[in-house]
């Protein structure tokens, strides 16, 4: 069914992230009948460009990042009529924001507003100030903020109060978009809606657990922000933290946005302390150099940022966590995330302890379980079963038992986007993180990058194009595991 409508105002909306992600969408949506047609979609950023020409952008952003099966000709012209532009230094509270307001005093005061901040995150505070004094923030409005929220606990802590002065808590919406994919969600029905599974939920039967994102994609021209950032910080921090968070959880007493959230919170704060003298033992950072793919070569980190840069920013990190409670006990999470490696593929890994005792004449393998995040969503779980081939013993073959959700339920898996967006809409925080989530996070990682910061653990080098640089296979060798890949 369709949300109510709503005015979705855009801070940075000339940017990558809205002509790759929230454009694209939000035409899904409205292509689905999801979105009314007196909404509007308002973009506003610096360049001084009219409402056409910003149109043709949006135009061209649908062209590129839409399949073109889904693009049909006249929905997207009727879509691109709401989009609307105001040129506006949101930061600044200067001349420009008379436009943006007598366009949202065009629209009747009580509609939902949505204020989407896709800029810089030192911004943020001073953007929700502006907001303010311009007399901009109604009961209905919400506010969403990108990550990353800061680059530590302090500088997390100084966006959230900036914020936190002019939108209450339940409308802030901080947002992680790997909780809006699809199979990240589909964790909790396949945890708590299927007792086979969550029954064998726990150090009793699971030996490890390994959780990973990796790309093959560089930095892509966003050098300057992952030059300062790095790997821990751009995916661990949030996304593999949050994908964790939903493994590792006990039950929730329901799906509301609180009881949801305090479960990952109980996780964040039992996850143990890496102290600065322990990561060379717990973690492996890595850089990549220059490395091959078929006849092509690929370049190197440095050579990617451009000219005779230099940098100590990791590309890669792997780390061994744990959960301090009475279900995971010791149970390692092995977490990982890298650029330029050698397949796209976010996955989730439950390796489960073998049989104790074989009765055949090879030793069956133990049970894993493949959550897959994407590509190809779908979950597999691996068995022993009798080897057909006629011999005089009963000997042991490896098989899957294969879901692959697109095929086996014949429909489109949207972005994790398309769900994220109209969630704000509908005022649903359940996807979002909570400003204790986030200081729980940074908690944990603020000494792992202090410890790098003081070089306690060497940077690793890998060739583009590899799995990681080998320190990581020796980082869970020590306790006789494997990553995936080479299983
Ligand atoms: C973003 C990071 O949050 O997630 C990017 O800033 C990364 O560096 C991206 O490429 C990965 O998202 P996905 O959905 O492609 O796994």
């Amino acid at each position: 069914p369709p949300v109510d409508t709503f005015d979705y105002i855009v801070f940075g909306a000339t940017g990558d992230l809205t002509m790759r992600k929230l454009l694209p969408a939000l035409y899904y949506r409205y292509r689905d009948g999801q979105v009314p047609d007196d909404s509007r979609i308002i973009g506003t950023a610096r360049s001084p460009l009219s409402r056409e020409e910003y149109q043709a952008r949006a135009e061209k952003a649908l062209k590129t990042f839409v399949k073109p099966d889904d693009l049909n000709d006249d929905t997207a012209r009727r879509f691109l009529d709401l989009v609307h532009y105001v040129s506006l230094n949101g930061a600044e509270a200067d001349s420009t924001w008379p436009a943006l307001k007598s366009l949202l005093a065009d629209a009747p005061a009580d509609r939902i507003r949505v204020y989407y901040l896709a800029t810089a995150p030192g911004l943020y505070g001073q953007i929700c100030e502006n907001l303010s004094t311009q007399g901009l923030v109604t009961p209905q409005s919400r506010v969403v903020l990108e990550k990353p929220i800061g680059t530590d606990l302090t500088s997390a802590d100084a966006i959230n109060d900036g914020v936190g002065k002019h939108f209450p808590e339940n409308h802030i919406f901080r947002i992680d978009h790997y909780l809006g994919k699809e199979t990240v969600q589909n964790l909790i029905a396949l945890r708590f809606a299927n007792p086979v599974f969550e029954r064998l939920w726990s150090s009793d039967a699971i030996e490890y657990i390994q959780i990973t994102a990796a790309e093959t994609v560089g930095v892509e021209g966003r050098g300057p922000y992952y030059d300062k950032s790095g790997a821990l910080r751009d995916m661990i921090q949030n996304h593999l933290l949050q994908v964790l968070c939903l493994v590792a959880m006990d039950p929730p007493g329901s799906l509301e946005a609180d009881s949801l959230r305090n479960e990952k919170l109980k996780v964040l704060h039992a996850l143990r302390p890496i102290a600065p003298e322990d990561v060379a033992t717990y973690t492996v950072r890595g850089q990549y150099t220059r490395g091959k793919e078929g006849d092509k070569t690929l370049p190197s980190y440095l050579e990617d940022l451009g000219q005779d840069a230099t940098s100590n920013t990791e590309t890669y990190v792997a780390i061994r966590a744990e959960i301090h409670s009475w279900r995971w006990g010791t149970v390692p999470f092995y977490l990982r995330s890298g650029k330029r490696m050698a397949e796209k593929c976010s996955e989730i890994v439950i390796q489960f302890k073998a049989a104790p005792w074989s009765i055949f004449p090879t030793r069956p393998e133990a049970n894993r379980l493949v959550i897959r995040i994407q590509p190809d969503e779908g979950v597999t779980l691996s068995v022993s079963t009798k080897d057909p081939t006629p011999t005089d013993s009963l000997s042991l073959r490896r098989a899957d038992i294969n879901i692959a959700f697109e095929k086996a339920f014949s429909t489109r898996y949207p972005d994790a986007y398309e769900r994220l967006l109209l969630d704000v809409v509908r005022g649903d925080p359940v996807l979002f993180i909570r400003r204790d989530e986030v200081e729980a996070a940074w908690r944990w990682a603020d000494p792992i990058l202090k410890g790098w910061s003081e070089n306690k653990a060497p940077l690793e080098s890998y060739p583009a194009g590899s799995w990681g640089p080998a320190a990581a296979n020796a980082l869970l060798a020590r306790s006789g595991h494997r990553w995936h890949e080479d299983m």
